[in-house]
C-alpha cells in the first residue's frame, strides 16, 4: 500500500494516519513531524525554523530529499502512507519520479475534508505529548493528567491563518492533479474520529 493522506491543517491526518497505519502494518512518513524532529535537533536551518513558525510551506526540494531518502528504509518495503507529502505540483511530480525509480507507484490520494469554520478550533486547543507523539484536544479528546503537553508554535492563531490560506492556494493546482490521473478519494472528515476511521478504511478497501 503506497497512499497519500491530503487535508488541511488540522483535518485530522495526523489522527488517522496512526490508526491507519496500524490496521495496514505500514509507516507513517509525516514531512511535518520529520521537520520537527530536525528542529528539535538543532539540524533545521534557521530560516526553515521561522518559515515553518509562521505557517509557511519549506522549499519543495528539502521535503523531497527527505522522503527520497525515507522510502529506502526496510520499513517502507511493503508501503507507507504519506502524511503531509506532497503539497504542490512539483513535489507531486517528484514523487512520481522517485518511486518510478524505484519500479513503483501510488495506490490513491486521500483527501480529508473539512470545512475552515472547524480548522481553527480544532488546531488552536491541539497539544501533543513529548514522550509518546499522542494527538490531543482540549476539549474533544482531553489528555490524561501525567502528559507532558507542548503546543506547537504553528497553532497559534496568526500563524494557523496563514497556514489555512497556503493549503487553499496549494490544493486549487493540487487536488485535480491527483483527479487527472484517477487516484483521488475524497473522505468527510467530520464527525467523531472513530466514523472518519471507518470511512478511511472503506476508501482505501
Ligand atoms: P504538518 O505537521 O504536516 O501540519 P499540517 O498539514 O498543518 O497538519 P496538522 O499536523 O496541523 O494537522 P492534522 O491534519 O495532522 O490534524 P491532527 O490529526 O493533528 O506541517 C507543519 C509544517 O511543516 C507546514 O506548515 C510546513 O511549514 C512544513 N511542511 C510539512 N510538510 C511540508 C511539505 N510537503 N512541503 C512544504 N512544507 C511542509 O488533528 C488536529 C486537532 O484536531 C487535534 O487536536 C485532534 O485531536 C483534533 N481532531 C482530529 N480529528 C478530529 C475529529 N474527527 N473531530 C474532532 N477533533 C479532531
Amino acid at each position: 500500500m503506497r497512499v497519500v493522506l491530503v487535508g488541511p491543517p488540522g483535518a485530522g491526518k495526523g489522527t488517522q494516519a496512526k490508526v491507519v497505519c496500524q490496521r495496514f502494518g505500514v509507516p507513517q512518513l509525516s514531512t511535518g513531524d520529520m521537520l520537527r524532529a530536525a528542529k528539535a535537533a538543532g539540524t533545521l536551518d534557521p530560516q526553515l525554523v521561522a518559515a515553518m513558525s509562521q505557517g509557511a510551506l519549506v522549499p519543495d526540494d528539502v521535503v523531497v530529499g527527505l522522503i527520497d531518502r525515507r522510502v529506502d528504509a526496510a520499513d517502507c518495503a511493503g508501503g507507507f502512507l504519506l502524511d503531509g507529502f506532497p503539497r504542490t505540483v512539483p513535489q507531486a511530480e517528484a514523487l512520481g519520479a522517485l518511486l518510478t525509480r524505484r519500479g513503483a507507484r501510488l495506490d490513491a490520494v486521500v483527501q480529508l475534508d473539512v470545512p475552515r469554520s472547524l480548522l481553527t478550533e480544532r488546531l488552536i486547543h491541539r497539544r501533543a505529548d513529548k514522550k509518546t507523539g499522542q494527538i490531543y484536544h482540549l476539549q474533544y479528546n482531553p489528555p490524561p493528567p501525567d502528559a507532558e503537553l507542548e503546543h506547537r508554535t504553528d497553532d497559534q492563531p496568526a500563524a494557523v491563518g496563514h497556514r489555512l490560506d497556503t493549503y487553499e492556494a496549494m490544493t486549487a493546482a493540487l487536488l485535480p492533479y491527483y483527479q487527472g490521473l484517477g487516484l483521488l478519494r475524497r473522505v468527510d472528515g467530520v464527525g467523531t474520529p472513530d466514523e472518519v476511521t471507518a470511512r478511511m478504511l472503506a476508501a482505501l478497501a
